[in-house]
């Protein structure tokens, strides 16, 4: 078959939504990827487009809508579906939904269920509009390749296999839409995408998949089943390195010696230190990463490099996203750099439990290492850090100490004065960290460090796994106003600013609920034993 290359212009659209209604596909642009997109409501378009991917046919197709109220036509739809539509419609989200009976099963892979998808990218609107139809579309590309971000890389897998691209530029968003599906009254992430957990909790209650992270065993089927194994990948193997920033460039400058076809992608800002033919550079903001990732990946197929080290990425905001893909491109493969025993980090609200549970993985052999005592230890009279502190909060610091109720109460209602202390207090705290765990590999096994603020800090890069204690709010509140001798207000007033426990069951690796009973805390720690240190 001969693919025709369209223009966004009012006869492409024409003759691309012909070919639609002729069940024939059609690739476009979207703000995320570019779709394959046939015929939502013909089971033969929909075989059409599993064939020209290599897909296997269990694997569901989302709808693409012009507007949420098309919705009706083709799912149950209910009220969270509308709150989140309202303020997130025409935009990056996919929301599964039960499927009506025009919906035929071809496109949903044989689930009574249906993703449904509102793309923002005016070409794909004006796509979906003149078709006068839902459109079935997966991201346009092979099966298990990274997702097309420019008509050119749709060309480069799928010509001759379809009727036709429109070419619309380079997507902005770079990476799939968050899909979610609704549970008891939450929403439910299947896959981080643009629109992060932090903007879909100010609008509904949100949790994760479990199996997210999880590198799937054969048995179990995952919710979304495309989130598989091996997945976005180049054709190469790519690793994820682990470690402090320092250690992970210095372990990159030493494969590009060896190497200098490594593939090898890193940061902008360490454009001056890492050089080689195949370095990619990402930008040191999470959208430019999200943005350039996938084109990165692809370039490396059209590349001599024999394999790709990579960066990991932190998981705040759309940046969880970027990591998932990456994890998943890297078939789970990662690597420790700088240190010999894996680290587990623990993190979660205050009066979750989190030192109960470190003193569990203390019992069961691990060295812990406890952000807040060595914060205190940093804290000595006339200490650099106090000496710093003294610069930038001098009403806080009194006779060469540092007077921490008084500090925190500037902090607390200050976001920018919070920022700047985070700035001072995290690098030489993780200093000090990474020291511990250095003099304590040889004789552990695996190590725990216990950070409240491990995902601000940047810690979570260097960690194995990130473990989050969660617990009610009602049993935290007890638990500090016992522990702490303080009144209900207080205890409030100072969990307020804290993430709440759905942050933690989205971003982490896995969760351990803090019910109150130790048996169940350690069978979790047992079992988180088991799965990340072995
Ligand atoms: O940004 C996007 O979502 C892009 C653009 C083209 O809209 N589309 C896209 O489609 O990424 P695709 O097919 O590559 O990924 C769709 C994912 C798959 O992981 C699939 O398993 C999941 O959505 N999915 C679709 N329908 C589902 C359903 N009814 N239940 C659970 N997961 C579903
Ligand atoms: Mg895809």
């Amino acid at each position: 078959m001969k693919t025709k290359y369209l223009e966004n212009t009012e006869k492409d659209i024409k003759t691309a939504a012909e070919i639609i209604k002729n069940g024939g596909l059609v690739a476009f642009p979207t703000e995320t990827v570019y779709g394959l997109g046939g015929d939502a409501e013909n089971a033969a378009s929909a075989e059409k487009i599993y064939a020209a991917k290599g897909r296997p046919s269990d694997n569901p197709l989302i709808i693409h809508l012009s507007k949420a109220s098309d919705a009706e036509k083709y799912a149950y739809t209910n009220e969270l579906f509308y709150m989140l539509a309202d303020r997130f419609c025409p935009g990056p989200l996919t929301m599964i939904l039960p499927k009506k009976d025009v919906i035929p099963k071809a496109v949903t892979g044989g689930l009574d269920t249906v993703a449904v998808r509102i793309p923002s990218h005016p070409v794909a609107r004006a796509f979906i509009e003149a078709c006068g139809t839902a459109i079935a579309a997966p991201s346009a590309n092979i099966s298990g390749s990274p997702s097309p971000t420019s008509a050119a890389h749709v060309k480069a897998d799928l010509d001759g296999r379809i009727d036709a691209i429109i070419d619309g530029g380079i997507c902005g968003v770079g990476l799939e839409s968050t899909i979610i599906k609704f549970k008891d009254g939450r929403a439910v992430i299947l896959r981080p995408g643009a629109v992060t957990e932090e903007m879909l909790s100010a609008v509904v209650p949100v949790r994760r998949d479990l199996a997210l992270f999880d590198k799937p065993d054969e048995n179990t089927r995952p919710e979304a089943p495309g989130m598989k194994y091996r997945h976005y990948a180049p054709k190469v193997p790519v690793t994820m390195l682990k470690g402090s920033h320092a250690d992970v460039v210095s372990f990159m400058k030493e494969a590009l010696g060896k190497d200098n076809a490594t593939g090898v992608i890193c940061y902008e800002s360490d454009r001056d230190e890492i050089k080689g033919r195949n370095v990619s550079y990402l930008p040191d903001d999470p959208e430019g990463q999200a943005g350039n990732l996938f084109a990165f990946l692809r370039g490396y197929d059209e590349s001599d490099a024999p394999c790709v080290y990579s960066v990991t990425p932190p998981r705040t905001g759309i940046g969880l996203a970027v990591y998932n893909r990456l994890t998943k491109a890297a078939g789970f493969s990662v690597r420790h750099v700088g240190l010999n025993i894996p680290v587990i980090g623990l993190t979660g609200q205050s009066g979750s439990g989190k030192s109960t549970v470190a003193a569990i993985f203390a019992r069961r052999g691990a060295f812990v290492a406890d952000c807040d005592e060595v914060y205190h230890s940093l804290l000595k009279r006339g200490s650099p850090l106090t000496k710093e502190l003294k610069k930038r909060f001098p009403s806080a610091v009194k006779n060469g100490k540092v007077d921490r109720p008084a500090l925190a109460e500037i902090v607390f209602s200050d976001k920018a004065k919070l920022d700047e202390l985070n700035k001072v207090t995290h690098g030489v705290i993780l200093d000090e960290v990474r020291k511990r765990l250095r003099s304590a590999e040889k004789e552990y096994k695996f190590a725990v460090v216990d950070a409240s603020q491990l995902f601000e800090s940047g810690f979570d890069t260097e960690c194995t796994a990130v473990i989050g204690v969660c617990a009610d709010d009602e049993t935290r509140i007890k638990r500090i106003t016992e522990r702490d001798g303080i009144s209900r207000e207080k205890a409030l007033s100072r969990t307020k600013n804290q993430h709440n426990g759905d942050f933690f069951r989205v971003y982490c690796d896995m969760t351990v609920e803090n019910t109150g009973t130790l048996d169940k805390l350690e069978e979790s720690v047992d079992k988180i034993i088991k799965k990340y240190i072995g």
